[in-house]
């Protein structure tokens, strides 16, 4: 179920695309069913800005149902009527009920199906249980209804059992009972949850299991619970991580998103941010403050302090930072190093190659064992066209160069510093494209001299 609006979090995007762990909630969700059944199998109710839910999880290879008009979760699986007739079971899960656990959903259609019941409600004694609907037990694991926390009356209130918003069902003993759902509640909604009652009514049997872990059932309704979650699901992260090998100071300041690898005997310092598809090998060191994200890392890679790291490629060894700022497309290479205050986009390092201090690199392909001086620029962009400046091996670029691209350096070639290189330069060679020095003997002592007799006049 993901087609509900999220009212309580007062925002303009659909709830179930809010984000913990830097995915969407709803993306959590499917991803934990995928383990249970194939995706072909997966159907998600959506509504509520539903071609942006669609858009966002699509690429999951879900099926669709769409509730056009929002009236309740019973409505929502009243949409689905067709889907559900094609199934003997099915599990209900809520889309902002991120945390859930493949083995829980497992171990609910196991329960589901060995008692035989027509609903089966995982439940939980969370710590703080308002808010959530309530669990009236029968007999022994048997339900008699499910109570909303606006309608809770007397010894009710008390009740610390709650409802997950997650449910095995017999397709045909829900599909009979959904027409007879009525509205006169609170909301004026068709609950779901009313089902448990009318199916006791009817002698089935509703049954209750309890999950072992009563954080997995948390739901996302405000802010506070989004951030709650979030910081949850990337503790169980950096515990997954430290669990394989790497060390994470003061794991509960970093940011590590699920999609993370890290490799053995890296250490993460404090208030480091690592996001998407970033895969960083073993024995290397992030530095505080660095963010990370979709980016590559050999093994023994030192990432000092402060870096900004964006879809970029770092072999075995090298040094960044501190305060590096790499941008989409950059490829360092074996032992290499970039240093404070270097930006660098679209540019290749090869092995052995530095650029130490205050520099912009970009659209540039520098080859190896290469010395970029402080404060050199590759002047990338004309203003309509990008263009592209070559270093190769070995070539030393004195400080404060101007690259104007495209340009090339060629192997072994020095560039004079405080050059404004327009035209290619031969291996080997030394290009000096500056003003000639010219000294002037004396000159600032005739000048003092004169400007002091000016004064005492
Ligand atoms: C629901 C349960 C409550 C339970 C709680 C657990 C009902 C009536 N109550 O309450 O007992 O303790 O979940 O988290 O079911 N949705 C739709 N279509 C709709 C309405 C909702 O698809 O018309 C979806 C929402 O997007 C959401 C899920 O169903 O993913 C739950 O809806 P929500 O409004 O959050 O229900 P709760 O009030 O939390
Ligand atoms: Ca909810």
């Amino acid at each position: 179920m993901a087609a509900g609006k999220g009212t309580r979090l007062k925002s303009k995007y659909p709830k179930v695309l809010h984000a913990i762990a830097g995915k969407p909630l709803l993306q959590h969700v499917i991803e934990a069913a995928e383990q249970i059944v194939p995706v072909e199998r997966i159907y998600a109710i959506i509504g509520h800005e539903g071609e942006r839910v669609r858009q966002a999880v699509g690429r999951t290879g879900v099926n669709f149902v769409v509730q056009a008009e929002q009236r309740g979760t019973g409505h929502a699986l009243m949409c689905a009527r067709e889907q559900l007739a094609e199934y003997e079971d099915v599990v209900v899960l809520s889309g902002d009920v991120p945390l859930i656990r493949p083995g829980t959903i497992e171990r609910l259609c196991r329960f589901h199906l060995q008692n035989k019941a027509a609903m089966t409600v995982l439940t939980a004694f969370p710590t703080h249980p308002y808010g959530y609907g309530r669990i009236v037990r029968r007999r022994r694991a048997e339900i008699g209804a499910i109570v909303e926390q606006g309608a809770l009356k007397g010894k009710q209130l008390k009740i610390a059992e709650i409802n997950s918003g997650i449910y095995a069902f017999r397709a045909k003993a829900l599909l009979a009972q959904l027409d007879r759902l009525k509205t006169d509640n609170q909301h004026g909604e068709f609950y779901l949850t009313d089902v448990a009652a009318l199916l006791v009514k009817g002698g089935e049997r509703v049954v209750a299991l309890e999950a072992e872990d009563a954080e997995e059932i948390l739901g996302v309704n405000t802010r506070a619970e989004l951030a709650r979650l979030d910081s949850i699901l990337r503790a169980r992260t950096a515990a997954t991580l430290m669990t394989s090998g790497v060390t994470i100071f003061r794991p509960e300041t970093t940011m590590i998103d699920s999609s993370v690898n890290i490799g053995e005997d890296t250490v993460v310092e404090p208030f480091v941010q690592i996001a998407g598809n970033t895969k960083i090998g073993s024995d290397c060191r992030i530095g505080s403050f660095s963010v990370i994200r979709d980016c590559e890392l050999g093994d023994g890679v030192e990432v000092r302090p402060g870096c900004i790291m964006t879809e970029s490629k770092i072999q075995s060894r090298a040094i960044l930072g501190p305060y590096s700022h790499l941008r989409p497309g950059t490829e360092v290479g074996e032992g290499s190093h970039i240093g404070n205050f270097v930006e660098t986009k679209k540019a290749r390092l090869g092995r052995g190659s530095k650029a130490n201090h205050l520099t912009y690199l970009g659209d540039a392909v520098i080859g190896e064992n290469v010395n970029v001086g402080a404060g050199t620029i590759t002047c990338n962009y004309d203003g309509v066209l990008k263009h592209k400046t070559v270093i190769e091996d070995g070539a030393f670029i004195g400080s404060d160069a101007t690259l104007v691209a495209p340009v090339r350096v060629g192997a072994r070639a020095y560039v004079a510093a405080a050059s404004c290189i327009t035209q290619d330069v031969p291996a080997d060679s030394l290009a000096v494209a500056r003003g000639m020095q010219v000294n002037k003997p004396e000159w600032a002592r005739k000048k003092r001299e004169s400007q002091l007799a000016a004064k005492s006049k």
